[in-house]
């Protein structure tokens, strides 16, 4: 069933999306781009004649009620962007009077998925690896499926697309299914272009191919670097991970993030780019500091900034962003590309000191986009860069999943669209 095929009128659709949006300290919402995402299909639910409830998570509140992570803080400018006065209901698992209340053409949103256990499933208060652990285990599968019951029973369909969550083996994202019958389930709007967008990357491979990882840690990257470097022309590696690389080869990187037990990693992947024949482009330089304050983002009093060779970080510094030099080979890099994927920042870009790096990157993509290639920017960090530059409308596609666009560029399944499919 395709959400085209479906009419909505009189009907109630759950539709679960990723509303896991970044607040501000007063819980304004700094980056609408999921909401703006799911958009679409919250307004083909409405325009037909239905009635819709939305549920989502927000941040990790490990199963409990957290007023930090409270949906209630999003009402408004979901409101606004949907042009309809959402609804709110205060306990996602007791919002049958709610739900029921819901007339045709009326919004309601869900409490936080995430302050019940149940949507994680994962057991709470036992250690794993004990013996209680593999019966918590299978009581918390059942609460789970119990859970999941009881979001499919406010609503006659249930439309996915929480494509940003569409990793996770979740109760609202891989368990709410069982409770529809294969044509009350669907995939929404926002998943079909994330799906085709993946797709375009992986199927219709238009070389060369460029890829950009960037981000403070290579083993969070690891899956994706592997495979990538089976399938890219070229692979900028920038970020914190450059000082990994440069320590691997003994290099000095002061005060810089590394993973030291990943030295080796960084090695293998440097062996598997030569056998496979892609060129890798590592950060030489870096804009280091003695006095960036990672609480504000900001520089303390009497910072100094210098421009280093990234394996020559001076003793109390920490390399925060590319150099002019590593600028200047990121762009050649992707000067010519008509394939590019882009994910993970170049630098401390939240500091205004330290955005030179990720700038260029952005400003690279944008002038190859226009010269005809199919850009795909993805994870929280690398849209918040493309914005912040004022980019958004010069890159093709802006995803709006981090961990898992990675992983369908990894080629693994998803769950969410598995589940939709009856796998
Ligand atoms: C994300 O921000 O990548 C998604 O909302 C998933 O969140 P999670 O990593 O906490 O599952």
């Amino acid at each position: 069933m395709t959400i085209d095929q479906f009419n909505f009128a009189g009907k109630k659709a759950i539709v679960r999306v990723d509303f896991n949006v970044p607040l501000d300290e007063n819980g304004n919402v700094t980056d609408k781009t999921r909401i703006m995402g799911a958009l679409p299909t919250l307004k083909k639910v409405l325009a037909d004649g239905g009635a819709v409830i939305m549920m989502s998570h927000m941040g990790k509140p490990k199963g409990k009620v957290n007023p930090k992570m409270s949906l209630s803080q999003i009402v408004k400018p979901v409101s606004e962007a949907l042009g309809v006065e959402v609804k709110f209901a205060p306990d996602c698992a007791n919002a049958t009077a709610e739900a029921e209340a819901l007339k045709p053409g009326e919004a309601l949103l869900l409490e936080n998925l995430r302050f019940y256990p149940e949507e994680e499933g994962k057991p709470v208060g036992v250690e794993k690896g004990t013996p209680e652990y593999d019966e918590a285990k299978k009581a918390m599968k059942k609460s789970q499926k119990e859970f999941a019951k009881k979001l499919a029973s406010y609503a006659d369909a249930y439309v996915m697309d929480a494509f940003g969550t569409a990793h996770r083996k979740h109760a609202s994202t891989a368990v709410i299914d069982e409770f529809f019958d294969a044509d009350h389930r669907m995939l929404g709007y926002l998943m079909e272009k994330e799906v085709q967008a993946v797709d375009n990357v992986l199927s219709n491979i238009k070389r060369p191919f460029v890829a950009i990882m960037g981000g403070s840690k290579v083993s969070s990257k690891i899956g994706i670097i592997e495979n990538l470097l089976g399938k890219v022309d070229k692979l900028i590696l920038c970020g914190g991970m450059t000082y990994t690389f440069a320590k691997a080869h003994d290099g000095e990187i002061g005060d810089s993030i590394v993973e030291l037990d990943k030295l080796d990693v960084a090695l293998g992947v440097e062996e598997l780019a030569k056998k496979n024949g892609v060129e890798l482009v590592l950060g030489s330089d870096c804009n280091a500091t003695n006095g960036l304050d990672f609480g504000t983002m900001s520089l303390k009093p009497g910072a100094e900034i210098i421009t280093c060779p990234a394996n020559k970080v001076p003793a109390g510094f920490e390399g925060v962003d590319a150099g002019p030099a590593s600028q200047e080979d990121f762009r050649n890099a992707i000067k010519g590309a008509k394939t590019i994927l882009w994910n993970g920042p170049a630098g401390v870009f939240e500091c205004d000191a330290f955005t030179a790096g990720s700038r260029a990157i952005g400003e690279a993509i944008a002038e190859a986009t226009a010269e005809g290639a199919f850009s795909l920017i993805g994870g929280g960090d690398s849209v918040a860069c493309v914005n912040k530059f004022g980019l958004a409308d010069k890159v093709s596609y802006i995803s709006t999943g981090g961990g898992a666009l990675l992983e369908a560029i990894e080629g693994k399944v998803l769950p969410g669209v598995a589940a939709i499919k009856g796998e």
